[in-house]
C-alpha cells in the first residue's frame, strides 16, 4: 500500500479520521451549500474529470447524475474504495460509470493534466478543495515559486475552452467568518476585502492579535473577474476555512 497517499498532507487518514468526527454535524451546512452551487453548474459535458474527490465527504451524489462518465484523480486507496462506494450506495436516478487514475497529473507532474484531458472528447473538469491545499502538498509559502507555475500553466492549458469549476480554500484559522449563508461576488474579492466584508464581525470583537488566518496560496489558479462565492466551512469545532468557489462561463 502506497504509504505516501495515505499520509497525504492534503487528505490521507488524518482527513478521514476528521471526516468521521465531523462530517455529519460540523460539515453538514457547507456540505448542502456547495452542493446546491455544484448543482446550479451545468456543463454540457457528459465526461467529468474529479481532482481530489476524497470519499466524498463533501460531494453530495446527486451532483454526478449529470454525467455519464466520471473519471477521478485521487492518489489515496482507501479514498478511493470509500468514493466508489458513496456514489454506488446512493439513490440515484442515473449512475455515472466511475473510473480512477491514482498517478499523480497535478502536483509532481503538473504536464501531464493538459495532456490526460486531450484523451477524452468533451470533458470538463471540477476541482474539489484540492488546489488549496498545493500550500501544504508542495510545502510553499509563496505561490512564486517555479512548482506552483508550472501547475497554475498546466491547469490554465487543462481547462482552456473546456467548462471548469473548483472550490478551495482560500484562508483558514481559528476565526468564524462572520456570515451566515454563501456570499457571491462579481470577481474574487481582494484579501482586505475578505477581512472587511467576511470577517468582519469577527474583527470588532477580537484583537487584531488573535486574527491568524491562513493564506492558501489560490491567487491566478482561475481568472480574477469572475463570480466568486464564498462558504464557510467548519473542519473541527472552532476551526474554520473560507470556501472559495468559482467556474467557468460555458
Ligand atoms: C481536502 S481533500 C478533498 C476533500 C474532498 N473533495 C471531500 O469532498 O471531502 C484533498 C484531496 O486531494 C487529494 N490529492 C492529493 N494530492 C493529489 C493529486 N496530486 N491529485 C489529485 N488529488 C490529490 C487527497 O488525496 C485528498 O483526497
Amino acid at each position: 500500500m502506497n504509504t505516501r497517499a495515505i499520509m497525504n498532507p492534503a487528505g490521507g487518514l488524518r482527513y478521514h479520521l476528521r471526516a468521521l468526527r465531523f462530517k455529519n454535524h460540523e460539515w453538514k451546512p457547507f456540505r448542502w451549500e456547495i452542493g446546491e452551487w455544484l448543482l446550479a453548474w451545468q456543463p454540457k459535458s457528459p465526461t467529468l474529470l474529479l481532482v481530489g474527490p476524497s470519499a466524498g465527504y463533501c460531494l453530495q451524489p446527486f451532483v454526478f447524475e449529470k454525467f455519464e462518465r466520471v473519471i477521478c484523480l485521487e492518489p489515496d486507496p482507501v479514498a478511493r474504495f470509500l468514493f466508489k462506494r458513496h456514489l454506488q450506495q446512493a439513490p440515484l436516478d442515473s449512475r455515472p460509470t466511475l473510473e480512477f487514475i491514482a498517478e499523480d497529473h497535478l502536483v509532481q507532474y503538473p504536464e501531464r493534466l493538459p495532456k490526460l484531458v486531450d484523451q477524452y472528447p468533451n470533458v470538463c473538469l471540477l476541482f474539489t478543495n484540492v488546489l488549496g491545499q498545493l500550500r501544504a502538498l508542495l510545502n510553499i509559502d509563496d505561490n512564486s515559486g517555479p512548482a506552483f507555475l508550472r501547475i497554475k500553466a498546466a491547469i490554465a492549458e487543462a481547462t482552456s475552452g473546456r467548462a471548469w469549476a473548483s472550490f478551495h480554500d482560500r484562508v483558514s484559522g481559528y476565526v468564524r467568518p462572520s456570515f451566515e449563508n454563501s456570499v457571491t461576488s462579481n470577481s474574487r474579492l481582494k484579501d482586505g476585502e475578505v477581512i472587511e466584508l467576511l470577517y468582519s464581525g469577527t474583527l470588532v470583537t477580537k484583537s487584531h492579535r488573535d486574527i491568524q488566518l491562513v493564506d492558501h496560496l489560490t491567487e491566478g489558479l482561475f481568472p480574477m473577474d469572475l463570480p466568486h462565492t464564498y462558504f464557510s466551512w467548519e473542519i473541527e469545532p472552532g476551526r474554520f476555512h473560507l470556501i472559495e468557489a468559482v467556474k467557468s462561463p460555458l
